[in-house]
């Protein structure tokens, strides 16, 4: 799922929210948890490393791999979708809920995987994809066979004797319907991603019980978290009423959060989440920060974290701008100051990569831009996911055909293109710099022809940057990309005052610069990122005597009495003086 709310209409609920700027340095949370100070590393299992040259990344292949991640001082790993799966959204059209995908191997890699990652003190956060569920499910192959069968009610569906029902959005469907008409039992069901991925019906109290026994499958075999996909997207109005007129592109909205799904998330805390030593993050975090809040205040009982997906909604092909940066930011850092819990990321398997959309992938600058870009993440109040390859500094492949794409999105996207009559070269350039399969071509483990990841052919081909971009050659670069990184982890994880710290705006209006103080009680942290290509100067605020240097990605910085010189992306971090 792209998104959940327009730009325009987060900008709305923002000045709805009249959240002004805080001056005032709150107090950090005292409320210490494991899954607050865990950095977490997200690997899209079928891009990280194969092992029987099938060209599809697997489990063994993560079990190889342990040490390096070990290494990247990270301490939690996020799993994209390993069950058994036919594959039309790589994995997100779950089949058996209780299996390991045959590409991705065994239970008994899985076991052993989840050891490998105990015995280094890694955690496990599995991806729960139950919004919907692959067509290929046995619910929905019972369900779809007789109107009176006892699955029937596991999906929507809606009698064709009824009409046509009322217009519903797809996410990934070629016609953009969200209902697909099925003559067996003359019958819609109801699909928001594509036609292979049936929503699932929340209101059968069966399917929440199902839903919930799975989880418990993988609690008892000691994964230690849950992200929960799509999740906002669970509860339905039933009746499915029309839209609005002039609904647009704000369909979301009857979409997201919608009557039940507390009661959903509450049920699933009791059932779950209440009985084990586990973490919960879902995608989304609401319409607006009420909601957000809803979502996760620890007296609600429903979630720990979510994450909103306005970080990632700013870039855009033709650029971004770093006070609309910096103010996304802020405001969610101050609409959590006080009570709940953020995520921070700039990247995922649902995005292009970090570096070519909120740097600058050019030779000069990637290696620069991509070490800010990452001191900001690892610097940030909020928990941390960091995105497999974004700290290698990884970038866009940029396919310039859609043949060479693989993702449902951007082929089912092409095609509603062309059925509408759209503008297909508009849609192909959003495409090479947005699209998903820019942030799942394989690790580049090396400089070899396959970079490493496989012996066979690879299913999304590698980017030919892998000669100079690859773990090899970055371990032994004490100034890397990957050595960065690692220090970044590692100084977050020795100074708590980058978990828990007030974070304080310094310098709103400087046009290349993001600064700010991480605080908590005797400790002062200021950071100070030039987001530009260009040197930028930097005032230091008044009073300001500047301590030990925590980070530089540089080997210089141009300090005079006052002011900082910071070279192109420089990223600093220093300690403040009392
Ligand atoms: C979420 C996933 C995305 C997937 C969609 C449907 O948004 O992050 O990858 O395509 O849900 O499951």
């Amino acid at each position: 799922m792209k998104k959940l709310l327009s730009l325009s209409l987060l900008l709305a609920l923002f000045m709805g929210c009249n959240q002004k700027e805080e001056t005032k340095v709150t107090p950090p949370d005292p409320d210490h948890k494991w899954w607050k100070e865990s950095i977490i590393y997200q690997i899209y299992p079928r891009s990280f490393k194969d092992t029987d040259g099938d060209g599809v990344g697997d489990l063994k292949g993560i079990i190889e791999k342990l040490d390096y991640i070990k290494s990247l001082g990270v301490t939690a790993v996020w799993l994209n979708p390993i069950y058994s799966s036919p594959n039309d959204d790589n994995g997100y059209d779950v089949s058996d809920y209780r299996n390991i995908m045959d590409d991705f191997g065994t239970m008994e890699d899985f076991d052993l995987m989840l050891k490998g990652m105990h015995e280094r003190d890694i955690k496990l956060v599995m991806d729960v994809v139950v919004n919907h569920s692959s067509d290929e499910h046995e619910w929905f192959k019972q369900s779809r066979s007789s109107r009176d069968n006892p699955y029937r009610d596991y999906y929507h569906w809606w009698p064709a004797e009824k009409g046509k029902p009322n217009y519903r959005y797809s996410l990934f469907d070629e016609k953009g319907d969200a209902w697909r008409y099925d003559s067996l039992t003359d019958s819609y069901y109801l699909h928001y991603f594509s036609v292979k991925q049936p929503d699932l019906n929340w209101e059968n109290p069966k399917v929440r019980q199902e839903v919930y026994d799975i989880m418990k499958f993988w609690a008892e075999k000691g994964v230690d978290g849950f992200r929960l996909d799509a999740f906002q997207f669970a509860a339905k109005d039933t009746t499915f009423p029309a839209f609005p007129d002039g609904l647009d592109k704000n369909f979301t909205q009857y979409y997201a959060m919608q009557d039940g799904l507390h009661q959903y998330l509450n049920e699933m805390h009791t059932e779950v989440f209440s009985k084990y030593d586990v973490m919960s993050v879902a995608e989304g975090a609401g319409r607006n920060f009420t909601e957000a809040h809803e979502l996760v205040d620890a007296d609600r009982n429903e979630l720990n974290m979510a994450y909103a997906f306005d970080g990632v909604d700013i870039p855009k092909r033709e650029g971004y701008s770093l006070d609309h940066f910096k103010e996304v930011f802020s405001k969610w850092d101050s609409a959590f100051a006080k009570k709940g819990w953020l995520s921070i990321f700039l990247s995922n398997h649902d995005q292009a990569r970090l570096v070519s959309r909120y740097g600058n992938d050019s030779e000069a600058f990637r290696a620069p831009s991509t070490k800010m870009l990452n001191t900001f993440i690892l610097s940030m109040r909020g928990t941390p996911y960091c995105y497999y390859g974004d700290e290698l500094g990884m970038t866009n492949i940029g396919f310039d055909s859609i043949s060479q794409y693989k993702d449902i999105a951007a082929i089912n996207g092409y095609k509603k293109v062309l059925n509408q009559g759209g503008d297909i070269e508009t849609y192909m350039k959003d495409l090479k710099f947005g699209s998903r399969d820019n942030g799942r071509t394989p690790m580049q483990w090396d400089a070899s022809e396959n970079a490493g990841f496989t012996t066979g052919i690879p299913w999304l081909p590698v980017n030919d940057n892998k000669s100079s971009i690859n773990v090899a050659s970055e371990k032994e670069n004490p100034h890397s990309v990957l050595n960065h990184f690692k220090k970044m982890t590692a100084l977050r994880t020795a100074e708590k005052t980058l978990v828990y710290g007030a974070y304080e705006l310094v310098q709103k209006e400087h046009p290349q610069v993001y600064a700010y103080t991480r605080t908590m009680e005797d400790t002062k942290l200021l950071v100070i990122l030039n987001f530009t290509e260009e040197v930028a100067n930097f005032n230091l605020p008044e009073g300001t005597t500047l301590g030990d240097t925590m980070i530089n990605n540089y080997e210089e910085v141009q300090l005079a009495q006052n002011s900082i010189t910071l070279l192109p992306y420089q990223a600093l971090i220093y300690k403040i003086e009392n």
